[in-house]
């Protein structure tokens, strides 16, 4: 049975939101438990679907699991009973490839599902196969399986990686660190959960530096140990936030969050007309900060963005940010160039009455005075929070079809929105 959500819109969201661990570290980070036969605990872990698909997979893989109340995990792989990753698991979710780099390091081979296509684009894993078969993996594609073996294990070389690559760089992080000799990753991709992914790596004994720059060095171990881990705040949530304060011409305090993660975005929302500043620090040193609309605009300004691997404005806010957009105050032209195929939100905004044409990877959004709720339908994570928000901000009601997407990043939204004000409901279809 599908969910839906109905949203009230014009409502101004008020009050805190605290945000939760970041989906994109979590994945990985439970993907290392694979890498030891320690107990690894992580804390602070979100509770998403893309999280239970995960450990459902690690279960089958011989992993035993402990969850805890407080979003606390506890994994421990004393053997790994399989090391196949059959298509049930990597259909449901892409990041399932994340085995592949742990399984080989640790097992000198794997079979992992290749994940076909994805709403978003074609996302190839070429990049994943070629830098293993420079580390000495034999891999051929059989039957829809990317087969892997290294019977001498895997050993450290040069990976220069074309194109940044997010998972590609967590893969090779992690089978470099149980590899003989020393790994350089060349081009690296820079976003903080690769970098946090490094910090885990090394708390359970590996040997790696220069993670956050664009060349990382692993000098490969015999073995790693457990490790007690807490998951960072999620960025991408937080400025999923940000953006529900700016479009409802609200106020929220987003609690435990990363500002220097997000400084380029809280930029480029600066010059759209939204303040943004930290307020306070928690006992953590995690930053407390207040969004809201400036004072000194009525219509939120027009702004020009390229998506681009960190510190580059994320794809992963981008239709968050083109539902601002729908409502400024001029024309504003948002180019998407790490995804081929990540406009689909588009159709389902123009339904609710935005102004949106597409000239290739250049979405030219030309701002209205308001968008006018009716049904739309969600088809990734990503565009099914763009489509809640310009509910939130819609005159009338709006009803977002196809809900499951957002479960799979979003923890607690139906809570975490009401309890600002926002006037939704789920129900069941
Ligand atoms: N690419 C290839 N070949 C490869 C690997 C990547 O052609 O072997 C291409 C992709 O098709 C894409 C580009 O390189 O055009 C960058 O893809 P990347 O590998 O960086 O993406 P990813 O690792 O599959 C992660 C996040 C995505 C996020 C991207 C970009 C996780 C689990 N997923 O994906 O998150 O959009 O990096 O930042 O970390 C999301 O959370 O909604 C999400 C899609």
């Amino acid at each position: 049975m599908l969910q839906s959500m109905s949203i009230s819109g014009g409502v101004p969201l008020n009050g805190e939101v605290t945000v939760s661990g970041s989906k994109n570290l979590a994945l990985p980070s439970l993907a290392a438990s694979l890498l030891t036969d320690s107990p690894l605990t992580l804390r602070n872990v979100p509770r998403l679907s893309d999280i239970d698909s995960m450990l459902d997979l690690l279960s089958y893989l011989g992993t035993r699991i402990e969850k805890s109340e407080n979003n606390s995990i506890s994994m421990v792989t004393p053997d790994i009973k399989a090391t196949d990753a059959p298509y049930d698991f990597v259909r449901k979710m892409r990041a399932s490839i994340l085995v592949l780099g742990p399984l080989i390091a640790r097992c000198r081979r794997a079979s992992v599902s290749l994940p076909g296509g994805c709403a978003i684009g074609a996302r190839g894993v070429n990049l994943h196969i070629s830098a293993l078969e420079q580390m000495g993996a034999d891999i051929v594609i059989d039957n829809g399986y990317i087969k892997a073996s290294a019977p001498k294990g895997l050993f450290g070389c040069d990976i220069h990686f074309p194109i940044s690559t997010v998972t590609g760089t967590e893969n090779i992080l992690m089978a470099a660190s149980l590899a003989k000799g020393t790994t350089r990753i060349i081009n690296a991709a820079m976003e903080p959960e690769v970098t946090a992914l490094a910090d885990l790596l090394i708390l359970m004994g590996a040997k790696i530096e220069g993670h956050g720059g664009s060349i990382i060095t692993i000098e490969g171990t015999d073995s790693l140990n457990g490790a007690d881990f807490a998951i960072m705040p999620d960025r991408i949530e937080t400025g999923t936030y940000a953006i529900a304060a700016s479009v409802t011409n609200g106020n929220l305090i987003l609690k435990n969050c990363i500002y220097d993660h997000l400084s380029q975005f809280f930029d480029t929302l600066r010059l759209a007309g939204i303040e943004s500043k930290i307020i306070s620090k928690t006992p953590d040193g995690l930053d407390n900060i207040e969004v809201h609309r400036s004072e000194r605009d009525d219509r939120i300004r027009p702004v020009d963005v390229l998506t681009a691997p960190y510190p580059g404005f994320a794809t992963d806010l981008q239709a968050q940010f083109m539902t601002l957009m729908t409502i400024c105050n001029g024309t504003s032209s948002i180019t998407e160039n790490i995804f081929e195929n990540r406009f689909m939100h588009v159709p389902e905004l123009s339904r609710l009455g935005a102004n949106i044409s597409i000239h290739g990877k250049t979405a030219v959004v030309t701002g209205v005075r308001n968008l006018i709720g009716t049904q739309v339908m969600a088809t990734d994570l990503r565009a099914s929070v763009s489509l809640v928000l310009a509910g939130l901000m819609a005159r009338g009601e709006t009803i977002v079809n196809r809900l499951y997407h957002i479960d799979r990043g979003y923890e607690n939204i139906d809570q975490k929105l009401l309890s600002c004000n926002a006037r939704i409901e789920r129900f069941t279809v």
